[in-house]
């Protein structure tokens, strides 16, 4: 049985039960997160909460949660799901109104679902046995509030679902001016003379905490050099390696773009580095 939390109950996922006229169903007004733990050990809790509080805030939703309820809530959900390689979804929405209005309602309290779903197991440092990953291009056509990790995902919808009729795993996006945003859910980068280089933070992509985390952890390593640089369609398509990265895929090797090779079509070198320097080291964060 899978167990979710509603509004302070844990009950069976299925029989969990909102109204209608919540904003989130209505509006996608809310914000969400997604935690990966593997046999029970979480991997960037702090760093997830402090990106759910900043969206909140983002959006004026306010929610008198500590971090340790969060914590709470999540190795609950963890014990009761059976501990083995989950991804915890966490989702604040702004709540339940009487009416369907635009504005914010005055005083609604936020909903707050959370569950447990199964994830695949961590990916092995291992060319042999990872997943190669195949990729499509795309204009970004989503909104100018990227960074805000919304449960409005329209557009990220329609952006992984191009990938998925063109029979790839992802959507590699661009902006007006053909530089790389991210893609539909999952950061983006390329690696070029062995140097790994992905787009700064702005507006026009998620604050990824595996990007932060494979960030901080090849700087500290120090024998891959990183940049954070706008990167063109160009350089994508002339690039040694590509990686896309998220809670639940950690590292991904990009090894084919709108059906064209990346490099020599391999998994590349300094991403088997990147990802052992990851399994070592992402309990840390
Ligand atoms: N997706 N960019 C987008 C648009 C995303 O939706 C995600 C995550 C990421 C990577 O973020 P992180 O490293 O914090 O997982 C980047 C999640 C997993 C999802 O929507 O299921």
């Amino acid at each position: 049985m899978n167990v979710a939390f509603l509004n302070g109950t844990y009950q069976p996922l299925e029989e969990a039960r909102i109204s209608p006229l919540d904003r989130s169903f209505l509006f996608g007004d809310g914000i969400y997160e997604v935690v990966p733990s593997y046999d029970g050990k979480m991997v960037g809790f702090g760093p997830h909460i402090e990106r759910m509080e900043n969206g909140l805030a983002a959006i004026g939703i306010k929610l008198d949660w500590s971090q340790s309820d969060w914590a709470d809530l999540c190795k609950q959900l963890i014990e009761k799901n059976g501990a083995g390689n989950l991804g915890i979804y966490l989702h604040v929405s702004r709540g339940a109104d009487t009416k369907r209005f635009h504005g914010f309602p005055e005083s609604v309290t936020p909903t707050v679902f959370a569950f447990a779903f199964d994830i695949a197991p961590p990916p092995v440092a291992d060319k042999a046995r990872a997943k190669k990953y195949t990729v499509s291009t795309s204009r970004d056509l989503r909104w100018e509030r990227c960074q805000i990790k919304s449960t409005a995902l329209l557009g990220n919808v329609l952006h992984f679902q191009q990938g998925q009729d063109q029979g790839n795993d992802e959507t590699l996006l661009f902006n007006a001016d053909n530089q790389l945003t991210e893609a539909s859910s999952c950061n983006a980068y390329i690696v070029k003379d062995g140097v790994v280089i992905t787009p700064p933070l702005d507006n026009q992509l998620l604050p990824g905490i595996t990007r932060h985390i494979v960030l901080d952890i090849l700087r500290n390593d120090g024998s891959i050099k990183v940049e954070e640089r706008i990167v063109t369609l160009d350089e994508v398509q002339n690039a040694d390696e590509v990686w896309i990265t998220s809670s639940s895929k950690e590292i991904g090797a990009v090894v084919e773009i709108d059906g064209l090779p990346v490099g020599d079509g391999e998994i590349g070198d300094v991403w088997l580095a990147a990802q052992k320097l990851y399994s070592a080291n992402k309990y840390n964060y």
